[in-house]
């Protein structure tokens, strides 16, 4: 069992835990991920590992609540608490070089698999443009923490509500179109926002990576489910992934396969509130 350390709300159902897992924190590197199981009738939850200290042995990961498990770890999990399983790091850390001006593109979720690498690319000695994006103000979180990673932050909301008012592939476009070098793209983020940056750095002809968030059973490339297509060949997100050439990654067939399970999904959630309504 995995102790919950710390426990704290980011914005509407998105939640920050701190679970101590000494020998993943010690192994740990960004751009990997976790796959935690609440109780022994719990699905896996793949989960990327946002930070890790060696010395306390706490694991950072950031969960937003889209469906029955994730609800349930934020209805029922609390500081003092444990999950049952918590195994990783898994999938192949991010590549992390002195590449010189990189621009880090973070949207949702995304921005929090993101910090990371942003903070481990500055450190590499980048100079880092980040670009952060929600639906708006109240979804954005890390905007204190990626600033102090980044030598230029630009916030963007859809509805303008905080920063500027549109999509995190707008600022990208301008700063290529500025005849600035960029040297390298990471976007991470709803498969639709990668999908849009990878279009946009094609053009200009800037390497661009993507993370890819696939349906994810076991991690270790034994059941399929994670499949995805790289430059028309078939990879297993999990073990070859999660982060690719976004040139080359097959976005429309990701979207199908995310959307495989929906009805599941739906009435597994439903169930979950229904039980969730009866015991209160
Ligand atoms: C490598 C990786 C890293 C991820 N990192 C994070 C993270 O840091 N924070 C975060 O909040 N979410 C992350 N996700 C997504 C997260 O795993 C899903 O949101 C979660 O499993 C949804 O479960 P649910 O039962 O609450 O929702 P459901 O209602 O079951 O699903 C809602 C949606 O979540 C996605 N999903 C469902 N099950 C899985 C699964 N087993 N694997 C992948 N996606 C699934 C599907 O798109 C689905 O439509 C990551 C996914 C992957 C593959
Ligand atoms: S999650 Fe099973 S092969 Fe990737």
């Amino acid at each position: 069992m995995y102790k919950i350390l710390e426990k704290r709300t980011l914005g509407p159902q998105i939640r920050e835990y701190i679970i101590e897992a000494p020998e993943v924190a010690q192994a740990a590197k960004p751009g990997q991920f976790i796959v935690l199981r609440l109780h022994e009738r719990g699905e896996r939850i793949p989960l990327t590992i946002v930070d890790a200290d060696p010395q306390t042995g706490g694991v950072k990961i950031v969960v937003q609540e889209v469906g029955k498990s994730t609800r349930e770890m934020g209805d029922r999990f609390h500081a003092g608490g444990r999950v049952l399983d918590f195994a990783g790091p898994l999938g192949i850390p991010s590549e992390i070089d002195n590449y010189g001006t990189v621009i880090c593109i973070g949207g949702g979720l995304g921005i929090a698999p993101l910090y990371p690498i942003a903070r481990e690319l500055k450190k590499a000695g980048n100079t880092v443009i980040g670009i952060i994006g929600a639906r708006n103000k109240d979804l954005l979180f890390y905007v204190e923490a990626m600033e102090n990673v980044c030598d230029e932050l630009i916030v963007m909301t859809d509805d303008g509500s905080a920063g500027r008012k549109g999509f995190t592939a707008d600022p990208l476009r301008e700063i290529l179109s500025s005849g600035r070098k960029i040297d390298r793209v990471w976007a991470i983020g709803p498969a639709i926002m990668m999908k849009v940056c990878a279009e946009v750095t094609r053009e200009f002809n800037v390497s661009t990576v993507v993370s890819l968030n696939s349906i994810m059973i076991d991690g270790t490339g034994m059941c399929g489910g994670c499949r995805v297509e790289v430059g028309n060949e078939a990879k297993f997100a999990c073990v070859d992934g999660p982060e690719f050439d976004g040139h080359k990654v097959n976005f429309d067939l990701l979207m199908t396969r995310q959307r495989f399970y929906h009805e599941e999904e739906r009435c597994a959630l439903d169930r979950y509130l229904k039980s969730k309504g009866a015991k209160q």
